[in-house]
């Protein structure tokens, strides 16, 4: 690590390329959609405070069966449908300030082109061969499930109604790479994360892997199949191939991206990213990604969220109410990364008027207050720097764990609070204030750089009022003193 950070003042880059699942057209944004890509955005917001070369992508999976039902029923074309809803990711995405470097389309003809070719390779190592398909196929999941899957007649991962289908199909040798993917999670213990769900995928390639189908001969609103032009690629094969279509491959362009450093996806699509799509890049001979990371599901307010219960959140609604800040403090503060929760604007009003309003919010406030007034000189000790452990944090964040490392920054906002209190500031006054001015200030503005990728407008308004200019990881020790205070009003409100 502190290797690397030398290597990149000698000029050598070091790049983090991060992506999120790109997303249905068919299902409306939710807060379990904006938990992924805020998730995404506050990782790739760290690593450019580290200073690395960030390529964040996020974007939408416009292809397959289920597309072309949906724009049925609506008495649109798929085109009109795709390029409507995707807008609308599109947009969202700017609202909730998200920092993705690329917006990527599975319907760009950029990437149409590259899946062809990668189809090609695969094709050319021998690892697709023609068949039939006969079993079961989940629409809303676009999955094909075998009989023995089957959960009392219904798909076993959303419980909803499955269809039988018997068609030609191509097949893609998925069998072939049991063994090298094992020798893969084995050499590579963090390519599936978190730790302690590994082992549920590592079980199930032990116990054997069956080809899967990678074309549909009855679906039209797909990428013609390179090898025969009446079926269409299986929408989960065309999409994985974004993550390399977005970075320009094959051109050697990609090289500079490549492999990706995390696939950050939800608990349910594991399997496809972390035994699907190695399998894939081994086929064409591709370095394989170095994480993925599987997250936990939202529900809302104790209940799985769906169409039918009207319990779907929509993220703007949220943020406009409560601000874009208070949901990503909410995200990372509730719950660590691997696990389920449950969203309530309950729980998140609580943390709003406990951490933000009374930790934070407080302390940005009552310090202003006593530096607004003060006209000596801001020097002195720095007793409060020993309680800030950067090291400690870099490794939380270095772990994706992002829970730890809120909580561990939050300490120091705690920390600050109680100096206060202990030094009875509001009772000191010349060189005394001075000093304990010194150590609130600076302590204050190295909690703004460390918030920063988790609540960037705070952090933001926290600067203007110290009057600092923004700063990256290494300014996060004491230094001369040199603010300009510009008292503003409180940071958060209090909801009733
Ligand atoms: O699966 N809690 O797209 P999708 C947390 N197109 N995260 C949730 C969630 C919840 N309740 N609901 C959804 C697809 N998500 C494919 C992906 S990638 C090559 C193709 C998030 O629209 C989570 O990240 O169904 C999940 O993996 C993703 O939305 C699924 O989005
Ligand atoms: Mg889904």
């Amino acid at each position: 690590m502190y290797c690397k950070r030398f290597y990149f003042k000698f000029g050598v880059f070091i790049k983090y390329y991060i992506t999120t699942p790109i997303f249905y057209v068919t299902n409306k944004p939710h807060i379990g959609t904006a938990y992924t890509v805020i998730i995404a955005d506050i990782l790739s917001r760290w690593h450019r405070l580290l200073g690395d070369d960030v390529f964040f992508l996020t974007g939408t999976d416009e292809h397959g069966e289920k597309v072309d039902e949906a724009a049925k029923k609506n008495n649109q074309t798929p085109q009109e449908l795709v390029d409507k809803i995707s807008k609308n990711f599109e947009e969202l995405w700017k609202s909730l300030e998200i920092t993705n470097n690329k917006f990527i389309r599975t319907t760009d003809k950029k990437h149409v082109d590259t899946v062809i070719k990668f189809l090609m390779e695969i094709y050319k190592k021998g690892d697709i061969y023609k068949g039939n398909y006969e079993g079961w196929y989940c629409v809303p999941d676009e999955t094909f499930i075998t009989e023995l899957q089957l959960v009392d007649g219904k798909c076993p991962f959303c419980g909803r109604d499955v269809k039988k289908i018997i068609e030609q199909s191509y097949f893609f040798r998925l069998s072939k790479y049991q063994n090298k993917l094992l020798e893969l999670y084995e050499q590579n213990p963090k390519f599936l994360m978190p730790k302690n769900k590994s082992q549920e995928i590592i079980n199930r390639v032990k116990s054997g892997l069956n080809d899967i189908s990678i074309s549909r001969s009855t679906v039209k609103w797909g990428i013609e199949l390179p090898m025969e032009k009446d079926h269409t690629v299986y929408v989960w094969f065309d999409a994985l191939i974004n993550y390399l279509s977005a970075i320009d491959w094959p051109n050697q362009n990609y090289k500079k991206y490549w492999p990706a450093d995390l696939h950050l996806v939800g608990k349910e699509i594991n399997w496809f990213h972390s035994v699907i799509w190695p399998a894939m890049l081994l086929s064409v001979g591709l370095d394989i990604p170095k994480t993925i990371f599987s997250h936990g599901w939202w529900t809302v307010d104790g209940k799985k969220m769906s169409k039918s219960l009207g319990n779907v959140v929509d993220p703007l609604e949220i943020t406009k109410k409560y601000g874009n800040d208070a949901l990503r403090y909410f995200f990372v503060r509730e719950v660590p990364l691997g696990d389920d929760a449950d969203f309530s604007e309950k729980a998140l009003i609580s943390r709003i008027n406990g951490e933000l309003v009374n930790d934070l919010g407080n302390l940005v406030y009552r310090t202003l207050s006593l530096a607004e007034k003060f006209t000596g000189e801001v020097k002195g000790n720095k007793e409060l720097e020993e309680k800030i452990n950067l090291e400690k944090i870099k490794e939380y964040m270095t772990d994706f764990n992002t829970f730890e490392a809120i909580e561990e920054i939050w300490s120091i906002v705690r920390n600050t609070n109680k100096y206060i209190n202990e030094k009875e500031a509001w009772k000191l006054s010349g060189d005394e204030l001075g000093s304990v001015l010194y150590n609130l200030l600076e302590s204050l503005r190295v909690i703004s750089i460390l918030i920063s990728p988790f609540m960037p407008e705070t952090s933001e308004k926290i600067r203007k009022q110290l009057g600092n200019k923004i700063e990256n990881l290494s300014d996060c020790k004491f230094k001369v003193y040199s603010g300009k205070i510009k008292k503003e009003g409180h940071l958060f409100e209090k909801i009733k």
